[in-house]
């Protein structure tokens, strides 16, 4: 039996299609909701590797370089590039 745990383990990908209350009345989706999709899928990351209640504590710098539009799928990729003493940097995988 596998003991050891690797942080591919606790690598996540999630997956949502895009609603009209995501959008504004363009149809163009808001950048914090596509936020909190990451904001989300670290946590789910964070979670699984620790098995413990975690704080984000900082993001990264954020561009959006075309829209995402209602109806779309919108895919976040999330995996452990790194951790600390009681820390972890989570990117996409
Ligand atoms: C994040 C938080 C727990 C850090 O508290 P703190 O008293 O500064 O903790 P410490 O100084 O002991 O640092 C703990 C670890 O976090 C890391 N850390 C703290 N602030 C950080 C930041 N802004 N960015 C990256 N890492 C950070 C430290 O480097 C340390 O890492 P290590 O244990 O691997 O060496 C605290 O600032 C907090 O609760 N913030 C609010 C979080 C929140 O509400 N998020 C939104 C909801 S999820």
């Amino acid at each position: 039996m596998k003991t050891e745990k690797s942080t591919q383990d606790s690598s996540v990908i999630i997956s949502r299609v895009m609603l009209p209350e995501d959008a504004n009345p363009a149809g163009i989706v808001h950048g914090g909701v596509i936020m909190k999709e990451i904001d989300n899928a670290a946590g789910v990351t964070a979670v699984r590797h620790t098995r413990k209640i975690c704080v984000t504590a900082s993001i990264d710098r954020l561009d959006f370089h075309k829209p995402a539009f209602i109806g779309n799928l919108i895919t976040v990729k999330a995996g452990i590039n790194m951790t600390g003493k009681t820390s972890m940097e989570i990117g996409k995988c």
